[in-house]
């Protein structure tokens, strides 16, 4: 059984292909247009899709020694991301289905970085707690199947990706700042400052707060000091980043104890983050977790991850049709 999937939601054009649930290709196009903008331009980043698609798709076969007709399914991401940029990729996958004759199969953006870690081994047992973080989400997610998962817990305003680049961008580092951060604070002191978080009710998250007081900490230390962010970057980055992944543990501990989970996963582009990796196997040890920590190359956005996701929906016959359109938000 091979399925090709296409992946398209947000400046990264990937095609995947996998066998019998093992995947045989995964090619990623960077958008890299945006970085002068200091963010994603939605309709720059709908025209580079339009560009990158057919190659991908071409690369992802021919790396996977695949052509059209041996295809069985084509997958695609429906949501949530950028409409024009899901477009893309939805009418792409649309086209390909009708012509080959094959099902079409609709993948949920988010609950593809959860399925990531079924690409290899070694694989979470169910039920699970997946912490989702990525540049437009934040969520705590219980995983009692391959497509059977709940938020139990979500941020009410910023992404944690949003905020790392944000700060970012306060620090005049180019986009996307969260690999910036990550790099810089790994030769700093991450007690050198403090931020207060924002203590939210329950399980949820707030990030908004965490710009604010950091633009007017700079602001004051730079009225002291013009030369202070040269002077201080690694300590800056480190004490941030010290700061989000405090607030994303913490609330990740009290659903583990809540829930009497101790299978416990991180995904998205921000679990690439080597802070939140480190932290997160540690506190693993003290509690006595398992600890499931994607490979670098499943944690941003690609396509093997929506392949897997499609690979477990072709299993249980869950294909849609011709009628289907993108979502920008979509439920789970
Ligand atoms: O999952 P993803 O590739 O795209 C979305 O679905 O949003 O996540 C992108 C986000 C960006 O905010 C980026 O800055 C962040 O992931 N990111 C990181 C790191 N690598 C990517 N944040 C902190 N540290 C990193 N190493
Ligand atoms: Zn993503």
């Amino acid at each position: 059984m091979n399925i090709l999937a296409i992946e398209s939601s947000c400046d990264e054009t990937s095609a995947a292909v996998i066998s019998n649930g093992k995947i045989c290709s995964n090619v990623v196009a960077t958008q890299l247009i945006h970085q002068q903008y200091g963010g994603v331009v939605p309709e720059l980043a709908s025209r580079a899709h339009q560009q990158h698609v057919l190659p991908v798709v071409e690369r992802a076969l021919s790396d996977a020694k695949v052509t059209k007709k041996d295809l069985h399914a084509i997958a695609f991401t429906r949501g949530p991301g950028l409409l024009g940029a899901l477009l893309v990729g939805t009418s792409f996958a649309k086209a390909m289905a009708l012509g080959l004759n094959i099902p079409l199969i609709d993948v949920h953006h988010m609950q593809a970085h959860v399925l990531a870690h079924f690409i290899e081994d070694p694989k979470p047992c169910f039920p699970f707690l997946c912490l989702t973080v990525s540049g437009g989400h934040t969520q705590i997610v219980k995983v009692r199947d391959y497509l059977d998962m709940e938020i139990i817990g979500q941020t009410m305003d910023d992404a944690v990706g949003e905020a790392f680049d944000k700060t970012a961008k306060l620090l005049d580092l180019p986009y996307p700042g969260g690999p910036l951060i990550d790099k810089y604070a790994q030769q700093g002191n991450p007690l050198a400052f403090e931020f207060p978080p924002v203590e939210m009710p329950g399980l949820d998250y707030s990030f908004s707060g965490i710009k604010t007081s950091f633009m007017y900490f700079l602001q004051k230390k730079t009225r002291e000091n013009p030369n202070f962010v040269q002077e201080n970057l690694p300590d800056i980055c480190a004490s941030i980043q010290h700061t989000l992944v405090r607030i994303l543990l913490k609330k990740l501990k009290r659903a583990a104890k809540e829930t009497g989970i101790r299978e416990i996963a991180i995904a998205g582009g921000v679990s690439a983050n080597s802070g939140l990796r480190k932290s997160l196997t540690e506190l693993g040890e003290e509690m006595g977790w398992n600890v499931y920590i994607p490979r670098f190359e499943y944690c941003t956005d690609n396509a093997a991850m929506i392949a897997i996701a499609a690979h477990y929906k072709y299993l249980q016959n869950d294909f849609t049709d011709q009628k289907v359109s993108p979502l920008a938000r979509m439920e789970f």
